[in-house]
């Protein structure tokens, strides 16, 4: 660490995770703390976004207080602060932005507002010492599922994306609708673990096709109708016996997560790269990383996931890709505004 280091701030409060991270260069971690609102929002079985903003306001501030103190820092010694002010709930969104701009104010630092998928791009890139740019990249999270060309950290070309629900999402719908906790990627990952991903049979959606964009809602469908039968009420009791939970919950999983692996063997194919990265919550899985390196091998494709600690949302990777907008001179001003869309 020299005198000419960059310490970035950087704060997340986009979905259901208040997040705040100091990140040196871009590259090292000096503290990260993520206060998650699983607990709240579990009841509900998905995230309520009065109940986000209202547990963003309480948390904030000492969620940036825990983060200074972790990495044993002064507001003075920061070089800036990076916020996610795009795309997610609105009324989230807002907390972390005028939280942001409030210490910007009151501490005279330089202040950048962060895309939130393209930060998740940046904690993939992240695992890599030099990066050789370009790569195809998959975000896929509850909000998103999203294929990129990334030429650079900062300049990703959209390819291709779900045209309904988000692989996150359909995971999290589909475990609700087999009892299992929320969220629901972990918990068919756990249930689905030692189940034989080829006993049930799910459809992968638009495979047959060269677009590179995705679907996931049919497949709720499909597995409803596997529970309890086509013309199914949800009173209705089900047709496959419980204990065939681990192999229906793996053979869903492998469904979703074969396709987005062959989307990004596809989009490589046709941008002739030969580098995949994967960031987002759904990156965690094990199931998506073992089939992806086993079908990127296939293919003489490299494949890098962004670390689980940095998949589900955390303020890294907002630290992290401030520094380089920072180092772009793409500094905003305190009228930074939200935006719900990307
Ligand atoms: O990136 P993230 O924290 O929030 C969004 O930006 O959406 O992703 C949350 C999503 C949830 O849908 C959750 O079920 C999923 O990531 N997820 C997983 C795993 N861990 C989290 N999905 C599959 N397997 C996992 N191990
Ligand atoms: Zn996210």
């Amino acid at each position: 660490m020299t005198s000419e280091t960059q310490f970035i701030l950087g704060i997340e409060s986009s979905c259901d995770e208040t997040a705040a991270a100091i990140v040196a260069d871009g590259k090292q971690v000096i503290s990260s703390v993520v206060h998650s609102q699983i607990d709240e929002h579990a009841a509900w079985g998905g995230v309520v976004p009065e109940i986000a903003g209202r547990s963003h306001l309480r948390s904030i501030r000492t969620v940036v207080d825990q983060c200074l103190t972790e990495a044993n820092m002064r507001p003075e010694q920061l070089s800036g602060i990076a916020v996610t002010n795009r795309p997610g709930l609105m009324g989230s969104l807002l907390i972390g932005v005028t939280a942001a701009k409030a210490l910007a104010y009151a501490w005279q630092k330089p202040i950048v507002g962060v895309h939130h998928i393209e930060a998740h791009i940046y904690a993939a890139l992240m695992s890599i010492e030099q990066p050789t740019f370009p790569f195809i990249t998959l975000v896929v999270s509850g909000g998103h599922t999203s294929l990129y060309r990334s030429d650079s950290a900062l300049e990703h070309q959209l390819l291709g994306a779900t045209r309904d629900d988000a692989a996150g999402e359909c995971l999290d719908k589909a475990a609700a609708m087999l009892e299992l906790s929320y969220p629901g990627g972990p918990s068919i990952q756990k249930a689905g673990a030692h189940g034989d991903p080829k006993s049930f049979q799910f459809k992968q959606p638009m495979l047959n096709r060269e677009s590179l964009d995705f679907s996931f809602s049919g497949m709720k469908t499909a597995l409803l109708y596997k529970l309890r039968g086509p013309g199914n009420r949800l009173t209705d009791p089900w047709i496959v016996d419980r204990k065939h939970t681990a192999d229906v919950c793996a053979s869903f999983e492998h469904a979703v997560v074969s396709t987005l692996a062959r989307k990004c063997v596809r989009a490589c194919q046709q941008h002739d790269i030969q580098q995949v990265l994967v960031g987002g919550g759904v990156a965690c899985n094990l199931r998506l990383r073992r089939i992806m390196d086993e079908l990127c091998a296939e293919h003489n494709i490299q494949a890098t996931f962004a670390p689980p600690a940095y998949c589900t949302d955390n303020a890294v990777m907002i630290a992290g890709l401030g520094y380089e907008l920072f180092a772009a001179d793409k500094a905003d001003s305190l009228n930074l505004d939200v935006f719900a869309q990307a």
